[in-house]
């Protein structure tokens, strides 16, 4: 894979996400006019949308360096005070899917969050001995899907809050364009278009079906991805011109087939299409809310009438309009 070479180095390649990045860039640029570390970020959005990336372009802005590991990764106390006793003076210690803390490594990262301190306990029972460490200041990065899976201590313990959005078809688009010319791939601005309008709002999945649009373009045709192309192979890969894939459609038919369009509460619907709750709650479900093909409602989801026209369906009487 070259995901590296396509990710974005600093904050003015980055496209989309404007307001994040107007204040983002106030605010490193004040931390390194201070020679202060900058404040802890929690960063929060659906996957895909460029959490790691944004992590990334933080440290290189900050000219320091980024260590990188994540929530479940870290067991016991002792592996994160093993990152926090290796970092160099305003580092970023980049932790994903940081709602996964086990409380213990939690305790470990208020007061090294707070105070630059490092609070240990070693040995057990009457032994027990308490050690505190100064640590460099650094800054925390935490990645999660969602803010709400966060204890309230943690997330009040970062002074900047970023909520990744959706990107809309235009930015996917540039984005697009941005990753074929770094990859060497001939892109006509329809080809990259069609590729955006059926990513999800998601840059990981723009630059996937990139690839893939590629492929078919080189073994079809002539390597050059325009409009045509871009239908067909998009067609062939089964993603629609919602940019729904088969999960999704899965997610949808159920609830219209055997829900009769809901309410129907998260369990339900996961034993339904035999899916994890979390990958309904923070794969599945944003898009579709945000593009208003369902709407959560106090006794559980509903299709809106664009999910019964997109499928071609009757719309029931019972069913409202979206938004
Ligand atoms: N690749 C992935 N996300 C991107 C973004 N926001 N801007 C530019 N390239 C990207």
């Amino acid at each position: 894979r070259q995901d590296r070479a396509i990710r974005p180095k600093r904050l003015a390649e980055y496209i989309g996400q404007q307001e994040l990045r107007t204040q983002m860039e106030i605010f490193i640029q004040a931390a390194t006019a201070r020679r202060e570390a900058l404040d802890h970020v929690l960063i929060f959005g659906p996957p895909g949308l460029g959490k790691t990336t944004l992590a990334n372009i933080i440290a290189t802005e900050m000219c320091v360096n980024i260590r990188q590991t994540s929530g479940p990764v870290l067991e016991k106390a002792g592996d994160l005070a093993a990152l926090l006793t290796n970092l160099e003076t305003h580092d970023v210690l980049f932790i994903d899917e940081i709602h996964r803390l086990s409380p213990a490594v939690e305790e470990i990262l208020y007061p090294a969050m707070e105070d630059y301190q490092l609070d240990l306990m070693i040995g057990e029972g009457p032994a027990a001995r308490s050690i505190k460490l100064d640590l460099p200041p650094f800054t925390l990065v935490g990645a999660t899907t969602r803010a709400g899976l966060l204890t309230s201590p943690l997330r009040d313990r970062f002074g900047i809050v970023q909520r990744l959005e959706f990107y809309t078809i235009d930015e996917l688009a540039s984005i697009v364009t941005r990753s074929a010319k770094v990859l060497g791939i001939h892109i006509e601005p329809q080809g990259a278009y069609e590729i955006a309008r059926r990513s999800r709002g998601t840059p990981r999945i723009a630059n996937r079906l990139l690839r893939r649009v590629r492929d078919y373009a080189e073994v079809k045709a002539n390597g050059v991805i325009n409009d045509i192309i871009s239908v067909q192979a998009l067609d062939m890969l089964r993603v629609d011109t919602n940019g729904f894939d088969a999960l999704d459609r899965k997610l949808l038919m159920a609830m219209i087939d055997n829900f009769s369009g809901g309410p129907v509460g998260l369990d339900t619907l996961s034993a339904a299409i035999n899916e994890e709750r979390g990958t309904i709650e923070d794969v599945l479900e944003p898009y579709l809310l945000q593009q208003g093909f369902i709407m959560r409602t106090p006794r559980g989801r509903v299709v809106t009438q664009q999910a019964y026209l997109h499928f071609g369906l009757k719309v029931p009487k019972s069913v409202g309009l979206s938004g």
